[in-house]
């Protein structure tokens, strides 16, 4: 697997491997888990050449949030990526993706970004967008990965590509899950003994939202509420619990078939989010 750090030392690297090749792209910010190795996995399906990215963006993080202790663990990173078959990892600093501050911006419209998710953390998706549309620049794959655990983020992603044009294929990778359930994810390293002993139960409360809609119960609102005070009864302090359409993630109708039920909760200081689709 090559390293490389700088835009220039990428390009040519993907020039030099010839134009017909096809390129996979899976963006990351790295503390790699068996969630990531199934995307690169995946991505070495579909493509001559894959690609991941290293790089902890700044620009969706909110002050107060956890971007100086995000976990940096470049070095068992690189070994589970070349392990997985990646051709190349591009892992730049923040001079060389921001050499001055950003002043262009990628500013998804309010009904995706500024909801759910979106609510509760202001400019978080307008942050993400930017930095994946730099990515696709920089890269200009044909293909790009995502893991359908950051939901909202998928969605985003995928209506800017459709809104730019971009000749990229948006693909989604499944959410991975511990044995207890617990869906993978980079933050579930903050957790302590305790905590992560409870940490299912966020997956096991969706669940049962899931399968109360399954058996014919229209009542999102209701089954909201009680899936939030559950919760909060077991000392979490839930964001959200929300059924939403899965194509636009708005409110649905009546009969709407197409549902995911998507969650974010703070267990101590650590906040995660998790989502199942109906
Ligand atoms: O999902 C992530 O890890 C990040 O949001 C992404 C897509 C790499 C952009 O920084």
């Amino acid at each position: 697997m090559h390293i490389h750090e700088t835009i220039a030392g990428l390009r040519a690297a993907l020039k030099e491997a010839g134009p017909t090749k096809r390129v996979a792209l899976v963006p990351t910010m790295g503390n790699l888990h068996e969630g990531h190795v199934a995307l690169m996995t995946q991505a070495r399906g579909l493509a001559d050449t894959v690609v991941a990215t290293i790089f902890v963006n700044r620009l969706q993080f909110r002050p107060g949030e956890d971007f100086d202790k995000y976990p940096r663990t470049f070095q068992s990173d690189g070994d589970k990526l070349a392990a997985a078959g990646v051709d190349h990892l591009f892992a730049p600093d923040e001079a060389e993706m921001y050499p001055q501050p950003q002043g262009y911006h990628v500013e998804p419209p309010p009904e995706h970004a500024n909801i759910i998710e979106g609510e509760f953390r202001p400019g978080h998706f307008r942050g993400v967008a930017t930095v994946v549309m730099k990515l696709f620049q920089i890269v200009q794959p044909d293909t790009a990965l995502f893991g359908k655990k950051d939901f909202q983020q998928l969605l985003v992603i995928r209506n800017m590509a459709r809104d730019f044009n971009l000749p990229i294929e948006i693909v989604a990778g499944e959410t991975v899950r511990a044995a207890d359930g617990l869906a993978l994810s980079s933050r579930n390293g903050y957790l302590s003994e305790a905590e992560r002993l409870e940490a299912p139960r966020l997956f096991r409360t969706l669940t049962k939202v899931v399968s109360n809609i399954r058996n014919g119960n229209r009542d999102f609102a209701t089954l909201e509420r009680q899936a939030l005070a559950e919760m909060a009864e077991h000392g979490w302090s839930p964001d959200y619990i929300a059924v939403r359409n899965k194509i636009d993630l708005q409110l649905p109708t009546a009969h709407e078939s197409r549902l995911v039920v998507l969650a974010a909760a703070r267990l101590g200081s650590t906040r995660l989010i998790d989502n199942l689709e109906v």
